[in-house]
Formats: structure tokens, sequence, C-alpha cells
């Protein structure tokens, strides 16, 4: 095997390196604009300013008003607030919830909670490429459903749901709507207008922003109930002392991403087409996980037979190459591997899955290197394993 002279970043769904503006971004705040955005003062109102403009940048990439837009802790806070915040606010309504078998554990375990407090939970399946059928959607409303939560796009496969089409239908019964974009938003085009959400979960760090930062989309005139109670910050939907330095890292890399979309969507795409037609060539027993087409730029998720998605990614992390995989299988767990399964796939299969995702900064180089690399590995574990 050839030898590369850097390490190789290829798992840009687990998260992202930091942009240096981003770094200069977060720094400024720590050092200079350290003021509290609630004081009067100088300081304070200077803070104030940061939050406000961070709201304007987030807000014109999700073509939303500043005031909808609540800051959070990750993508993590960001579901548990729409679906605790939700399903509290309409429980004199209703009780059924409507989600998928492919969420984040992050919408998955908030739900099973609320399971366990009463409320139905229909999670409804997805077809052999991830989608669900908007179909399915309106089929399972009942006049008790006061919240149906759809990721935007799925973190292991990468298939992009149809929320738009999903959202006209929930506007049209006027049942409040909450995507998961924690993996899409500054990947992919994430209009809120556009795919009639009423709620949409964000998080930093998986476009090159800091971690521990994310935001909730709150369309106007939603009802929701505050999970945290505190200073009233943010309407008291969300409060305790904005994190402005993290706050003004998220901006910046909202605003970068967004100079960037349509550049990175071509770069990351043809980089991804090229890797998984090449791997197809040179790998028997490979498939592609998820839709062919609807899928998140950067993703390439495989499933292999005859070998175990860890033992492929420690390997690669000999070679230098950061990617990640499965490690266990059962319908309970929220390992990659259950997402695989929704797709039909079997098991054993299953834990033979590698997820390769991209960022705009990888370079053909380190693909063609990955190409050089990832088959031989293959071959020597399923040798090892005399399959
Ligand atoms: C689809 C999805 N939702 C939510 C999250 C959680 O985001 P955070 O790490 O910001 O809490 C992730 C992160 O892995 C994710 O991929």
């Amino acid at each position: 095997m050839g030898t590369f002279p850097k390490h190789i970043y290829f798992d840009h769904g687990a998260t992202t390196p930091v942009h240096p503006e981003v770094v200069q971004s977060v720094n400024a705040c720590f050092t200079k604009f350290y003021g509290n955005p609630s004081e009067p003062h100088r300081l304070g109102r200077e803070a104030k300013q940061i939050l406000n403009q961070a709201k304007k940048t987030l807000g014109s990439a999700l073509g939303a008003d500043p005031a909808e837009i609540i800051f959070t802790s990750g993508g993590t806070e960001s579901n548990n607030l729409a679906v605790f915040g939700t399903a509290e606010a309409y429980r004199n309504k209703g009780n059924h919830i409507i989600s998928s078998s492919i969420e984040h554990p992050a919408i998955m375990l908030p739900l099973k909670r609320l399971q366990r407090k009463g409320y139905e939970i229909t999670f409804l399946p997805v077809d052999s490429m991830g989608m669900i059928d908007p179909q399915k959607v309106l089929a399972a409303i009942r006049p008790q459903t006061i919240l149906v939560t759809i990721m935007h796009a799925n973190n292991v496969f990468g298939s992009i749901e149809p929320i738009a089409q999903i959202g006209e239908i929930l506007r049209e019964k006027k049942i409040p709507f909450h995507s998961d974009a924690a993996q899409s938003f500054c990947h992919i085009p994430t209009d809120v207008s556009a795919l009639q959400v009423d709620l949409l979960s964000i998080s930093g760090h998986k476009f090159y922003g800091p971690k521990g930062i994310g935001a909730l989309y709150i369309r106007k005139g939603s009802k929701i109930m505050p999970q945290i109670f505190g200073g009233g910050q943010q309407r008291g939907l969300r409060p305790g002392t904005e994190n402005i330095p993290l706050i003004a890292g998220l901006a910046k890399a909202c605003q970068l991403s967004q100079e960037h979309l349509t550049d990175r969507i071509i770069r990351v795409t043809v980089l991804r087409e090229y890797l998984v037609e090449t791997v197809r060539k040179k790998i028997q027993g490979i498939r592609l996980c998820g839709h062919p087409l609807k899928r998140l730029p950067g993703n390439c998720c495989f499933t292999l037979n005859n070998v175990s998605g860890q033992d492929m990614v420690d390997q690669l992390d000999q070679a230098n190459i950061a990617v990640s995989g499965s490690s266990a299988c059962a319908a309970s767990s929220m390992e990659p591997a259950s997402a695989i399964t929704a797709l039909g796939i079997s098991c054993e299969e299953a834990v033979g899955s590698i997820r390769i995702s991209l960022g705009y900064e990888n370079t053909l180089a380190e693909v063609d290197y990955f190409l050089d690399v990832f088959p031989k590995i293959v071959t020597k574990l399923r040798s090892a394993a005399n399959f």
C-alpha cells in the first residue's frame, strides 16, 4: 500500500473541521466582545448586535424571519425542544405523533419517552432506498395527531426525504411539522417556506462550525412549551445567557457555507460519483445504500458482504483514513446498522456497512488514495475470515 502524506478525513457526517474564519469569529467574542447581550452598556450592546446579526444570517439561509430563530446547544437539544415542547403544548388536543423508522436517536429517544408517558407514536417504514412515502404520512393521520417529525436527510445513508410534499399535506391538515435538518442544512438548499415546515433543527458542527451550538427554527404562531426555565432570554423559549462566541461561530460557518453552496454541492457530488463508480468496479459484493440520486452530496454509504464494518473502519484508520461504520445490529439499538436494516437489508449484511462522508476540502488525490487502499483492505479482511 502506498503512503499518503497526511491524514484523510472522510467522516463529515459525524462532524466537520472548524473553518479558520469561524475560529477567528469565536475568538473575537472570547477576547473582545465578551459582554452579556441583556446588558444595556456598550459591551452588552455589542454582544446583542452579534446575536441579532447571527439571527439574520441564519434567517436568510433558511428563508425565515430572524425572530423565528432560537439558539440551542445543538441538534440534540433542538430536536428535544421541538418534540417535547410541541407534545406539551398540544397535550389537550391529542396524543398522537407520526415519525419514521430511520430518525436519529435525538428524535427516536424523546419519542420513546413520550410513548412511555402515554403518547401514541407511529414510526413509518421507508422503502428500499430509504424514502418515506408522503401518502403513508397522509394515511397515518388521526384526529389526535399533534405533530409529525421526519428528518430532512438521513445521517447514515444520506437519502433526502420528500419534506416539501409531506409539508404540503400537513399544512392543509393544520398539523405541526418538524424536520431534523442537522445533516442537510448548509449542504443542500433548506428553505423553510419551500419545505413547508413549522420547526427545523440545525447543528453547527455539521457545517464547519463549532460543536455545542445549533438552532431551532420556530415558525411564527407555532405553539411550543419551553423545556428549561430561567432568565427569560430568547423569549423564554430557551433561557440562559446566550453563548455569543459559539453563536458568532455558527453564523460565520453558515455565511461561508451559503456563499459557496452551489459550488460545493457540485464539487462534492462529482467526487462522490467518482468514488462510488470506481469502488463498485473494484470490489465485488458491495452495494450503495440509500437513494442513488436524492442523497446528501458527500454521503457514500455501502454494505459489503463477508466483512465487518468495524474491521474496515479500524484498517482504514491504520491507513490514516477516517470513516465510520457499524458495529452492532439489534432492532432496539440506535446503531447505524439498524437504520440500514430499515431499508430491508439483512442484519448480517448491515454489520458490513461503512459510511464515507466527503467534504468540500477533500481532493481527488485523497479519493484516489482511498480507492487504492480500500479494495486491498477488503480482500485482506475477507481472506482472514476465510470467507
Ligand atoms: C440527523 C442528526 N440529528 C441530530 C444530530 C445531533 O446533533 P448534535 O451533535 O449537534 O447534538 C445529529 C448528529 O449526529 C444528526 O446527524
